[in-house]
C-alpha cells in the first residue's frame, strides 16, 4: 500500500525550519502517524516498504535519541558473540546501518556521505543489525512477514526533547531558543515525532516474543539486567563475568573515547562537527530540570493521556 503524506503547514512550523541553518526544506507528515521527514523522502518511503527483510536479522527500533546507540552497540556485540576486536575496527555506523539515514538528512550532509544506506544495508551481509527511526506503517512490510527480532527502546519523553534540541544544534545548525524548541517538539515539527504514539505502536506489541521493548532508563539504572535480558532474547547464553565487561564496554565514558561508537568518522565525513561529540551527557532527569514547569507540565499531561489508554498507567 502506498504511504500517504500531507505537507507540514503552518505559521509555527514556518518559523521552526527558519531556524535552521541546515535542512531548511518543506517537510511532510507520513503514514497514519504522521511521521515528520522531509517532503522529499516521498519516494523513498515507498522504497523501504518494500526493502527486502531477513528471518535472521536483528532490527533495532527506537525514536531518536532515546538510546539507539548503546542499544545498536550491546545488540551488535551480542549477535557477534562479543567480537571486541571487530567492533573497534570497524564503526558502529558501517556495522549496524540506520536505514533511512541518507534518505531523510539534509542534502548538503547526504553529498558529503557519499553513501546510500538503504543500499549498503540490502547488500550487508548476515546477520545484519539495522537501525531505524522510523514509525510501524512506514517499516519493511516484510518485518511483520518474516518476524526478525526487534529490540525497540524508549525513553522519557522531556529528556528526549532536550537530547534532541542538542542534535538539531549540531546537525542541522538550529539557532532558536530551546522552550522554542520544546514547544514544536511538542507540537511534532520535530523530524521522526510525534514520539508518543512512536512508542505506543510498539508498547502495544511489546507481549510479541519477536519483539523487546527496553528503556534507556532501566538501562541506566541495571545494565547488566539489560544485557541478561537481551541476550535471552537474542538466544545468547552469556557468563556473569562476560555480562560485566560487556557493561564496562557499554559505560558513557568507554563509549565517548571509542571512535567507533562515537561517530567520529562519520560526522568528520558529513562535515558536521571536528570536535562536539555525537554522545552527549547519557543522564536521566535533564528535561525537568530543563523544561519551564509549564512545558513539562504538558509533556506529562501528554504521557499520561496517550498511555492512559492501554491501561498501564
Ligand atoms: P543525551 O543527549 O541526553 O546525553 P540516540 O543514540 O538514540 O541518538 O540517543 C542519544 C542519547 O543517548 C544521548 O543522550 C547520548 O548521550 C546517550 N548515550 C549514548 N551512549 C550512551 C551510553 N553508553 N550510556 C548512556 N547514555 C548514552
Amino acid at each position: 500500500m502506498a504511504v500517504t503524506v500531507r505537507p507540514l503547514k503552518g505559521e509555527r512550523a514556518e518559523k521552526f525550519l527558519s531556524l535552521h541553518q541546515r535542512g531548511n526544506e518543506p517537510q511532510g507528515l507520513f503514514g497514519p502517524t504522521g511521521c515528520v521527514l522531509p517532503l522529499r523522502f516521498t519516494d523513498s518511503a515507498q522504497q523501504i516498504k518494500e526493502f527486502e527483510v531477513r528471518e535472521d536479522d536483528v532490527w533495532i527500533i527506537t525514536p531518536p535519541q532515546s538510546g539507539t546507540t548503546w542499544t545498536q552497540e550491546m545488540v551488535w556485540l551480542l549477535v557477534n558473540d562479543l567480537n571486541y576486536d571487530k567492533s573497534k575496527e570497524t564503526s558502529l555506523f558501517k556495522r549496524c546501518p540506520f536505514l533511512e539515514f541518507s534518505r531523510f538528512l539534509p542534502e548538503a550532509i547526504v553529498k558529503n556521505l557519499e553513501m546510500d544506506t538503504l543500499e549498503f544495508a540490502a547488500n550487508d551481509t548476515s546477520p545484519r543489525c539495522i537501525k531505524s527511526h522510523l514509525h510501524k506503517q512506514l517499516l519493511p512490510e516484510q518485518l511483520w512477514t518474516k518476524k526478525p527480532k526487534i529490540v525497540f527502546v524508549a525513553r522519557e519523553p522531556k529528556d528526549v526533547a532536550v537530547s534532541s534540541f542538542h542534535q538539531y544544534e549540531l546537525v542541522r545548525g538550529y539557532k532558536g531558543d530551546r522552550e522554542f524548541y520544546f514547544q514544536c517538539f511538542y507540537e511534532d515539527m520535530v523530524q521522526f515525532t510525534p514520539l508518543w504514539e512512536h512508542v505506543l505502536e510498539f508498547w502495544k506489541m511489546k507481549d510479541d516474543p519477536k519483539i523487546l521493548f527496553n528503556t534507556y532508563e532501566e538501562m541506566k539504572q541495571d545494565l547488566p539486567a539489560v544485557i541478561r535480558r537481551t541476550a535471552k532474547f537474542l538466544g545468547k547464553i552469556l557468563s556473569e563475568e562476560q555480562v560485566t565487561r560487556l557493561a564496562e564496554h557499554l559505560d558513557i565514558k568507554r563509549m565517548k573515547e571509542n571512535p567507533s561508537t562515537n561517530c567520529v568518522d562519520l560526522l568528520r565525513k558529513a562535515r558536521i562537527s571536528d570536535e562536539q561529540p555525537f554522545i552527549r551527557k547519557g543522564v536521566v532527569g535533564e528535561g525537568r530540570r530543563l523544561m519551564s514547569p509549564e512545558m513539562a507540565a504538558r509533556f506529562d499531561a501528554r504521557t499520561r493521556r496517550v498511555f492512559q489508554e492501554t491501561g498501564d498507567i
